[in-house]
């Protein structure tokens, strides 16, 4: 399917139909993980699938209340979901890797001194979380071009109870589940989507990408953008709708990538 046609199909799907997902079109989906960009190619993401109820109830149980799906609407399509893949970050992974040689200057690593707390809160934002969405978006356009639905849920609760359920070291945390599934005709529309911003954001991308400056000239959509030909400088320079051009340096601070 072409990219961006992937883009535009992809949505939040929240009632599936229970059939299984051949192991083929699973194996495509999950194929998109060892193409995650990683900070400082530190891999520190993994991935557990659970398949079918019996494997899929456990992570309901954990993150989810009797009371809760008593009343939630949308619980009978959501727990039809036949796949469920918790996406996992390990913080240590990242502090052991940047107390590695070619990182130990960026000051991100870990020595002995320091707690895991102290030596995360060093971070400029948590890197292993920012992969961990990368994973994430991953998988989610992987669905569709595999021809399924997915959607995204947040651990509100029971991260421990999953973890230990689960067998998932301490160190590991919960970045997200990803529900996998064929969407049925019954998926209700998130109210989320009415929004007014998300409704501007997709009438006038202007609110997204602000050129220059924190609300610079106008975007317009129209303009056509110059990218750098083979055997330029890796900078890329946009042309704006004012005739300005933007320069954006590929960022090679202290971390480095
Ligand atoms: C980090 C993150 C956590 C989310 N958690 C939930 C969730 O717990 N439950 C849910 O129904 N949707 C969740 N969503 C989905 C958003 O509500 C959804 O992406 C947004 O409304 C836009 O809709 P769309 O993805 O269908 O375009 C989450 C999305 C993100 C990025």
């Amino acid at each position: 399917m072409d990219f961006q046609e992937v883009l535009r199909r992809r949505r939040m799907v929240r009632a599936f139909e229970p059939r299984p997902i051949p192991p083929d079109l699973l194996r495509r989906v999950l194929g998109v993980l060892p193409r995650t960009p990683t900070a400082g190619n530190t891999e520190g993401l993994a991935v557990l699938v659970l398949e079918g109820p019996e494997q899929t109830r456990t992570y309901w149980s954990a993150t989810t209340t009797e009371d809760w799906r008593s009343r939630s609407r949308r619980w009978p399509g959501l727990a039809a979901a036949p796949v469920v893949v918790l996406v996992l970050t390990s913080a240590d992974r990242y502090l052991e890797r940047y107390a590695e040689p070619d990182k130990v200057a960026s000051g991100l690593g870990r020595v002995p001194s320091m707690t895991g707390e102290e030596a995360s809160g060093r971070w400029p934002v948590p890197y292993w979380f920012v992969d961990a969405g990368q994973a994430i978006y991953g998988l989610l356009l992987g669905a569709v071009d595999a021809g399924l639905g997915a959607c995204l849920l947040g651990t509100f609760r029971g991260e421990e109870a999953l973890r230990q359920a689960l067998g998932v070291p301490p160190a590991w945390r919960v970045a997200g589940a990803v529900l996998l599934g064929w969407p049925a005709d019954t998926d209700p529309r998130s109210p989320s989507l009415d929004r007014p911003w998300r409704r501007q954001a997709r009438l006038d991308p202007g609110r997204l990408v602000h050129w220059g400056r924190w609300h610079g000239p106008p975007f317009d959509p129209s303009a056509e953008p110059t990218l750098p030909g083979p055997g330029t400088p890796r900078a890329s320079k946009v042309g704006t709708s004012s005739g300005q051009v933007a320069s954006k340096e590929p960022g090679n601070g202290p971390a480095g990538g």
